[in-house]
């Protein structure tokens, strides 16, 4: 069972976080596509309310045999994607400016749990500069 945590804020989901779920399918036999509950952030949707959008658009993902689930967490990454026995957490890239920012959060994951690998995506050229807050 290949199982990998897709997390984020998802502060919206973009049309950019869905192309990097479709790229993943392929890859695992269930993607939790994990929501972080980041009060601090000031967010514009509560957990839920992100968590009740992504579910309302699933039905819509060609997932294959891929079962997509959906849950928020609190926390560290790492801690969540040991805690749900993951061995991936998939992150996507845009841009180069994405590439520092990303790798440091891999390295402290890495160092926090070792044998969790984070696999890297990149997004189609068309969402290169889609964003939650930026759109
Ligand atoms: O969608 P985002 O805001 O780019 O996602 C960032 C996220 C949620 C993946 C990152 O902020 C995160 O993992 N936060 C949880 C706290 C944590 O694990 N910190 C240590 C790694 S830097």
């Amino acid at each position: 069972m290949r199982r990998a945590i897709f997390p984020g804020s998802f502060d919206p989901l973009t049309m950019g976080h869905l192309d990097i779920i479709e790229r993943s399918v392929d890859l695992f036999d269930e993607i939790i596509i994990a929501v972080l509950n980041n009060p601090e952030k000031n967010p514009m949707f509560s957990p839920e309310e992100r968590c009740r959008m992504i579910e309302e658009i699933l039905p819509g993902v060609k997932s294959g045999d891929c079962c997509l689930r959906v849950a928020s967490f609190s926390g560290l990454t790492a801690d969540y994607a040991r805690k749900k026995n993951a061995t991936a957490i998939v992150r996507g890239i845009r841009a180069i400016s994405d590439y520092e920012y990303e790798l440091r959060m891999a390295l402290m994951n890495r160092r926090l749990e070792p044998e969790i690998e984070t696999v890297f995506l990149m997004a189609a050229e068309e969402y290169s500069y889609v964003s939650s807050n930026l759109m």
